[in-house]
């Protein structure tokens, strides 16, 4: 039995009525999108680590500029989207503090590692990939500061996602070991990418509350199938094989039918058992730590700035 307040609520976002951060709002959806919008915020920033460990040995100058824009975008969305959760009432401190412990948690794909240039191809073409089938809808997610975030971060992680088509483009016309190294990259990168729409509907949380309050605009299926369908042709585009024995087009239902990823290897993931999860976690420690000199600096100068106005 919802309260008058919370029915005025829900009108509004059945209404598409977008919600602002001083309107009323039931505690339970302000939670809900300080978890989801700090997790994402947090996956922006500690995923610009595996690809951050290709910059300095891009093949060519205009491949290292253009990987480098791309990794920066990426910490542009994050802090955009560590904006959004301020809105709700919550500190960068205290988000970072949540990051760090273990509390809060960031995408599973960024505990993988990267092991050569055709993983940037494939982290572009798949990850980003994956990464847009999942934000356009929420451009029409019913709280306003995280849709109109997400705006300018979907124009953004489309060039990512060319980019990484790009270089897939580029490996697959090379030498023989070229595209050997391609479709190594997607034989490690695509179930890890099909992990990232979290997991099967029947073992979603959060879905059913987060799709009524327009948290979310998809379950987890249905992005992670219209993914399959969009990304299958443009592996066959690249003459690489996706790694997966029963891979069919079935026509009945106008989809790929596909094997699901190992969930099991995913519940460990999100444990902080993958393979790079020990060592993502503690670079953005240390970054954060070796950054402290720096904070308290700026803190300081503008504490004295905003003292010399009184004055
Ligand atoms: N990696 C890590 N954790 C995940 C993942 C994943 N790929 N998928 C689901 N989970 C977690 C959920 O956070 C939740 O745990 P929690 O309750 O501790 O937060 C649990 O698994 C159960 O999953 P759901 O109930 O399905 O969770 P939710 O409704 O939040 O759906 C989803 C998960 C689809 C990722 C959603 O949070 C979402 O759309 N987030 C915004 C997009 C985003 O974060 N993208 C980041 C990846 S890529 C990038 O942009 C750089």
């Amino acid at each position: 039995e919802l309260s008058p307040e919370e029915a005025a609520f829900q009108a509004r976002i059945d209404g598409n009525i977008k919600i602002e951060p001083k309107d009323w709002m039931p505690a339970a959806y302000r939670k809900t999108l300080i978890r989801q919008i700090g997790q994402h915020a947090h996956s922006e920033i500690v995923g610009q680590l595996p690809e951050g460990n290709w910059v300095t040995r891009a093949p060519t100058l205009e491949r290292k500029a253009i990987l480098l824009a791309k990794v920066q975008d990426e910490a542009g969305h994050g802090l955009y989207l560590y904006c959004a959760a301020e809105t709700l009432g919550i500190s960068r401190d205290e988000l970072m503090n949540k990051l760090h412990s273990g509390e809060m948690k960031y995408s599973s794909i960024f505990n993988y590692p990267t092991l050569t240039w055709a993983d940037m191809g494939a982290v572009g073409w798949l990850v980003d990939g994956a990464a847009i089938m999942n934000q356009v809808p929420l451009q029409r997610t019913s709280f306003g500061p995280y849709a109109r975030a997400m705006v300018r971060i979907c124009k953004e992680e489309s060039f990512h996602q060319r980019q990484g088509y790009s270089i897939m483009m580029s490996m697959v016309s090379g030498t023989p070991a070229q595209k050997e190294m391609a479709q190594d990259a997607l034989n490690r990168f695509w179930y890890p990418a099909l992990m990232m729409f979290g997991p099967s509907d029947k073992d979603s949380v959060h879905s059913d509350q987060s799709m009524a309050w327009k948290i979310k605009m998809n379950t987890n299926d249905e992005l992670r199938q219209r993914f399959v369908n969009e990304t299958v042709p443009q592996a066959h585009y690249l003459g690489l094989t996706i790694p997966d024995d029963d891979l069919v087009w079935n026509e009945e239902t106008g989809n790929y039918d596909f094997s699901q990823p190992d969930w099991e290897e995913f519940k460990a993931v999100l444990k902080g058992n993958g393979p790079c999860n020990r060592e993502r976690l503690g670079a953005r420690i240390k970054a954060w730590e070796g950054g402290e000199w720096f904070r308290d600096g700026l803190a300081a100068y503008a504490e004295k700035a905003a003292k010399r106005r009184v004055a």
